[in-house]
């Protein structure tokens, strides 16, 4: 069985990266795998559904969602993540 991924891991997390450093935001330090996102909101949700993260730091779970056409809403309590986090979604 071969793994399907829809999301392209290392080059958005490195995107974030890049963006993160030049802006000098310092990026979050425990970013989960976009791979662990995905495998779970492909399993428990579909397209058009909302997928709560009430403890996004990075906002993995926000961009995958966005990216598997799931809507969603993320809570961080650390604005300089916050800030960081916009990074997955500008170009
Ligand atoms: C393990 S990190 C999440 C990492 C995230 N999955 C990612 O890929 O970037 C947990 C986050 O929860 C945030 N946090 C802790 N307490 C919180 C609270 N009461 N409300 C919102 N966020 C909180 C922390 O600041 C931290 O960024």
């Amino acid at each position: 069985m071969q793994e399907e991924s829809v999301t392209p891991n290392t080059e958005s997390n490195s995107a974030y990266l890049r963006r993160c450093k030049a802006a000098e935001i310092r990026p979050h330090p425990a970013r989960f795998p976009q791979g662990f996102a995905e495998f779970f909101i492909k399993f428990l949700t579909d397209e058009g559904d909302m997928v709560l993260d009430p403890f996004a730091g990075s906002n993995t779970s926000g961009f995958v969602a966005q990216t598997l056409q799931r809507r969603w809403i993320s809570f961080e309590i650390n604005e300089d993540y916050v800030m960081g986090s916009r990074y997955r979604f500008t170009q």
